[in-house]
């Protein structure tokens, strides 16, 4: 089984991503033979200064290797590494009806936040697709607002076969040069709230990030947007951002004990807000200390990439030649 997942480095990374994604990278390593890759060719649609989108790529990879993905088991690499992503990408867009780019919710999406839209961040599924489609990817582990993207590189995938494959069968899938992979989801993570309980997003200010200095974690954790019930009164657990994250944390048996202290009243917010500090520091403290590690060490980061392209590259390259052959390009 093939797994292949990617994260923009588009800003530093927070915890909707852990549980949403990278969590499920690290658990699937073992399971298959992963490819996880820093998507910088897809920041370029909103990172746009050299040094950044630099420092933004070595801090995914540093932020894959503190949480324990291991570059023996899994490749590790940066999509730009391997430039017959982008190849692949032009020769797919000219079997993508633009009907289906339009409805995209994620592009309408940053639209509606304020992004202005260029014709990269509009066809960024087609290269999200032409990413999965590469590998010959089977199972793609990503939070839920990434859905719809897979849906697409389904279509996308199907479209390319149904016209260059003549003995394509659309229901088993044999008979096609490229694969149509699955989502992998985890409904329980699927979308991790923000400080300000809407999806936690990078582009969005909201996020707690993984490896912010302690005070700044502490900080940004206090200010989780609550209501305003006095401590003394009963709260809606179901109802409370801490509390939605406090869920991601607690074992079972914690979790119970809180709920019941959300109900009973006489704990205010910011109690649970202080221990949401202390599990944050329990899950993560671990990591942090290897980040702290693996950024004064670049000589092996390099190494991680270097070797992880070269891997990738090897897989890419071969997709390629059957898709350059059966469009007539060889
Ligand atoms: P962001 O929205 O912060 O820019 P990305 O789009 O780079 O994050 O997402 C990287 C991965 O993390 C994707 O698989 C995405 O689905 C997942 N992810 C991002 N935010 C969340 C969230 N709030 N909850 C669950 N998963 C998330
Ligand atoms: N679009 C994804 C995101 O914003 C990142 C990404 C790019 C990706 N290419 C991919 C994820 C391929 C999975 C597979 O999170």
């Amino acid at each position: 089984m093939r797994i292949l997942s990617g994260v923009q480095p588009s800003g530093k990374l927070h915890i909707g991503n852990y549980f949403g994604a990278i969590r499920q990278f690290v658990d699937l390593q073992h399971k298959g033979s992963g490819l996880y890759f820093i998507a910088d060719l897809h920041a370029l649609t909103t990172v746009r200064d050299a040094a950044k989108m630099r420092e933004l790529t070595r801090d995914v990879v540093i932020t894959f290797l503190a949480l324990g993905l291991d570059p023996e088991r899994a490749t590790l690499f940066k999509q730009s590494d391997v430039p017959e992503v982008s190849e692949l990408s032009w020769i797919l867009s000219t079997v993508t009806p633009m009907g289906l780019l339009e409805r995209a919710h994620s592009y309408k999406d940053k639209v509606a936040h304020g992004i202005s839209p260029d014709h990269g961040l509009f066809a960024y599924p087609v290269l999200m697709a032409a990413d999965i489609l590469i590998y010959r990817s089977d199972v793609v582990p990503v939070g839920k607002d990434q859905k719809q993207h897979l849906e697409i590189s389904r279509d996308i995938a199907g479209k390319f076969n149904q016209t260059y494959c003549p003995g394509y069968d659309a229901n088993t899938g044999l008979g096609g040069v490229l694969k149509l992979p699955d989502p992998l989801i985890l409904e329980d993570t699927a979308v991790v709230p923000g400080i300000d309980g809407q999806k936690m997003s990078k582009s969005y200010g909201n996020t707690i990030e993984l490896f912010a200095p302690d005070k700044e974690t502490q900080k940004k954790i206090m200010s989780i947007k609550t209501d305003s019930t006095p401590v003394e009164a009963p709260k809606d657990p179901d109802k409370c951002n801490v509390f939605a994250l406090l869920k991601l944390f607690a074992t079972p048996a914690e979790l119970a004990t809180i709920r019941q202290q959300y109900e009973k009243g006489g704990v205010g917010y910011g109690e649970f807000k202080k221990r949401l500090v202390e599990f944050f520091m329990r899950q993560f403290g671990e990591a942090r200390k290897k980040q702290v590690e693996f950024v004064k060490n670049s000589d092996y980061v390099d190494e991680v990439l270097r070797k992880g392209a070269q891997r990738a590259r090897k897989i890419a390259t071969e997709v390629m030649d059957d898709v350059r052959k059966v469009t007539g390009l060889r």
